[in-house]
Order: C-alpha cells, then structure tokens, then sequence
C-alpha cells in the first residue's frame, strides 16, 4: 500500500499540521516511512474528501454521456471521495442486483467511493414500490432511495415508501415537481421572461407544494426525507418549518441554483435547460442563505451529463440537466466563502460531513485526524480560471460554467490513500 507526507497544511480550523498517510489511514507523521510521496502543501487547506449526495453517472446504459469511470474522474478533479449515483440509468437500479452492478463498478473502475441509490419504484413508473428492502440487504447496502428525474406524485405510495425503510434506516429522495401544475413542454422557470420567449413555464409552487406534501407525509411515518435540489424560495420556508416542528428533513441545493439564474435562456442555449429550472434572484437568495444557516444542510451537484445528441434540440425538446462535480467547490467558494456568507468549517459540514452522514457512509465526511479513513482534497483558495469546457474529464460537455471565471481550488484529491488526482501530473 501507497505512503504520503503532506507537509504544511492548513485545516478548516486555522491550525497547521504535517498529515501522513499509512495503508489508507492518517497516521502519526513520525510514522510515516522514508519512501512516502511527499506533498508539499504549503498554502493550501486540506479538507475532508467531498462527498456528492446526487449524481448522474449514465452507467449502465447511456455510456456516450459518462461512464462510472469518466463520471468518478471527473468527481476526483473535483475534489470528491464518494458520490450517491443516482438510479435513473438504462436499466434503472430498481433491484439487488442492478444496486450491486453499480456498487461493483465502482470498486473495479471508480475514481472515488460510488454509493448506488435505488428507486423508489420498479423502472421509475411511479406505481408499484421497488424492491427496497432486497436492495438495502444486499451487499450494496443501499440507504438512499429516489426516482431522481420524475417526482413521485401518487401521495399513498410515497407514504407507503417512507413507512417501508423506517426500520432499515433508509431515506426516501423526492425530485419535487408536480407535473400535473405544468403543461407537458414545461422548461422554464414561469416568469415574464418565460413568457417573452415563448417556453412553458413551470411556477415556483410546482416544487413547494410537493415539499409541502411530503414533509407531512414523514412526520406522519417518522421517517426520513430528504429534498433534492431546493430552488425555490417557498421551499425553502416549508422545510423551515418542518425543522422547526422536528421533522425528520434533509435538503440539498446545487451549485447552479447557487449561481446560474433564468436570464441565462434568453438564448436558448439548451446547456441551461435543467430540472428544476433556473430561478430569479429572489428564490437564488432565498437558497443561498438557507445553505449559510443550515436550512439546507447540503451541496449537492445533480452531476447530469447529456450527449449532444440529447442537447442539440429545441429547447422544450432537449433533455434537461448540467455537468457539476469538476466545478461545485468552486461555485460554493465564489458563492458562499469569498462573500463572507459562509466559513471554510461550515463548508465542510455542507459538502462532506451531512452528505456523509444522509447516505450512512461511514467512511467518509470524518475527522482529518489519526486512524481515520485518509479522505482528504487539497485546496488553493486563490487559484482561479477560466472555465474550458473540453478539458472537463466526462464524456460530455454540456457545461453550464463554460467561459466563466471561477475559483480553480482543487490541487489534490486522495481516497482512502490513494491520490486519484493531483494538478499537474
Ligand atoms: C437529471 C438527469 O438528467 O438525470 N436532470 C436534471 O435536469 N436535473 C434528473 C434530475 O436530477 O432531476
Ligand atoms: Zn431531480
């Protein structure tokens, strides 16, 4: 097994420390031996690996979009450890088997920790439950469940949903929008600029009513909830509320709702279609703040990778979603960090620690600290670029940050000692 000595590296906290790492641990660096790959990371932060709670990797079945390869590449230049992929592949993850396909590719080919999650329902029809207990059994151990990409509108079988993984500890992920508030070429963000440019608009109230709807339904089961990718100010009030009433509620917001908003469609470049659409500044306000104040307890990319064959379309006609991992951390640096909203320990809660902790990972969003997994991503807070989207490692391109000057933090990445990418080399 592979030994490292990182020299002078500053903590979330402010201190300074030499970090060694021995078979896949932080040891003491006294301990390290006299062969061990040196890092100098003088000036940098080390931090714990990220973790991604939502990701699309394409793998099985749309392979000329990603691959578990390309996908978890591209996480390790993000600074990502483990990535929840999501079950919306080609077949979906609706049984045992297809839960530890994707759990075995991960081990043989990823570039990080890949956590399947399961459907909620067989082949994501939103009818009949998946087979969740199989699923979380199997050596998998799958904890997250979602239909990712459709919103389970039948409210008895989300019930039913949350009452089945009570007692296996499962969380049921809701993709929260009602379809039936939107017609069928639905695209945008409902505003006047919606309306301007002539595309179907999806209100804000398509999401916050779902929320609404299911934060009641898990306080009716005791069970756990979480929200994906919040957008909306309203939502942002329910789960307020739901906190507050002690609701078992998790929310995550990605780092497009954090910075892109619906003016970027005036040109129908469809890089910017994605669900739930690119809001206003009021709601993007409403989301970063809830993120400052834990409201919304975490990142999460909605990584979602589309051949341009699936892009290359009008815009009610091409599919929606955008790239995210290579460039989450330093959408939330710009975002959160170099504003003053947010400090560099609350950053590592929201993007390690309670994604970590959602999806059960044990081994992952812990302590950098002796006998610990060595998880761990190097950061340059000063470094900046130029975004290009061919040098992205997916196989597609449909990068929303392409052309744009952001943070270029990452410097390193390793995963459970292993170094999966270094700058450079
Ligand atoms: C995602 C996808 O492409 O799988 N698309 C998107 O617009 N976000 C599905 C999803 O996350 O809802
Ligand atoms: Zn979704």
């Amino acid at each position: 097994m592979s030994s490292l000595l990182i020299t002078g590296a500053t903590l979330a906290d402010g201190t300074h420390a030499d970090l060694a790492v021995v078979d896949g641990l932080f040891v003491d660096p006294a301990e390290a031996p006299q062969g061990a790959t040196r890092i100098d990371a003088d000036g940098l932060l080390a931090l714990p690996g990220l973790v991604d709670s939502h990701t699309h990797l394409r793998e099985p079945g749309r392979e000329d979009a990603e691959t578990i390869a390309s996908g978890t590449l591209a996480a390790a230049r993000g600074g990502y450890t483990c990535v929840h992929a999501m079950a919306n592949t080609d077949p979906v993850t609706d049984t045992a088997e297809a839960a530890e396909f994707v759990a075995d590719l991960g081990r043989r080919q990823g570039h990080c920790e890949v956590r399947p999650v399961g459907a909620i329902t067989k082949g994501l029809a939103g009818e009949e439950l998946a087979e969740l207990g199989l699923m979380a059994k199997s050596s998998a151990g799958v904890r997250v469940f979602s239909d990712d990409g459709r919103c389970v509108s039948d409210p008895l079988l989300m019930r039913r949903a949350l009452t089945y993984v009570l007692p296996f500890d499962g969380v049921i992920a809701q993709h929260n929008q009602d379809a039936r508030l939107a017609g069928p070429g639905a695209c945008a963000h409902e505003s006047e600029l919606s309306g301007r440019l002539g595309l179907g608009g999806w209100p804000a109230v398509a999401e916050s009513i779902i929320v609404a709807r299911d934060v009641q339904l898990a306080e009716l089961c005791k069970s756990r909830l979480h929200v994906c990718h919040v957008s909306t100010a309203e939502s942002v009030e329910v789960i307020r509320w739901a906190k507050k009433r002690g609701i078992r509620v998790t929310a995550e917001a990605t780092p497009h709702h954090l910075l892109l908003d619906t003016s970027l469609l005036e040109h129908y470049d469809t890089t910017f279609k994605v669900n739930p659409p690119l809001r206003t500044n009021e709601h993007i306000e409403a989301v970063r703040e809830a993120l400052a104040d834990g409201t919304i307890d975490m990142v999460g990319t909605d990584h979602a990778p589309h051949a341009p064959q699936d892009k290359d379309h009008p815009f009610d006609v091409a599919l929606p979603g955008m790239l995210g991992l290579e460039q989450a951390l330093g959408v939330v640096m710009d975002v959160m960090i170099n504003t003053g909203r947010m400090d560099w320990a609350t950053l590592v809660q929201r993007m390690s620690v309670a994604p970590a902790a959602y999806g059960r990972v044990a081994s992952q969003g812990r302590p950098i600290a002796v006998g610990e997994p060595a998880n761990l991503v190097l950061v340059d807070p000063s470094a900046r670029g130029v975004v290009d989207r061919a040098q992205g490692a997916s196989i597609a391109k449909n990068n929303p940050y392409h052309g744009r000057n952001l943070p270029d933090p990452v410097i390193a990445t390793v995963w459970a000692g292993r170094v999966t990418y270094q700058r450079g080399t």
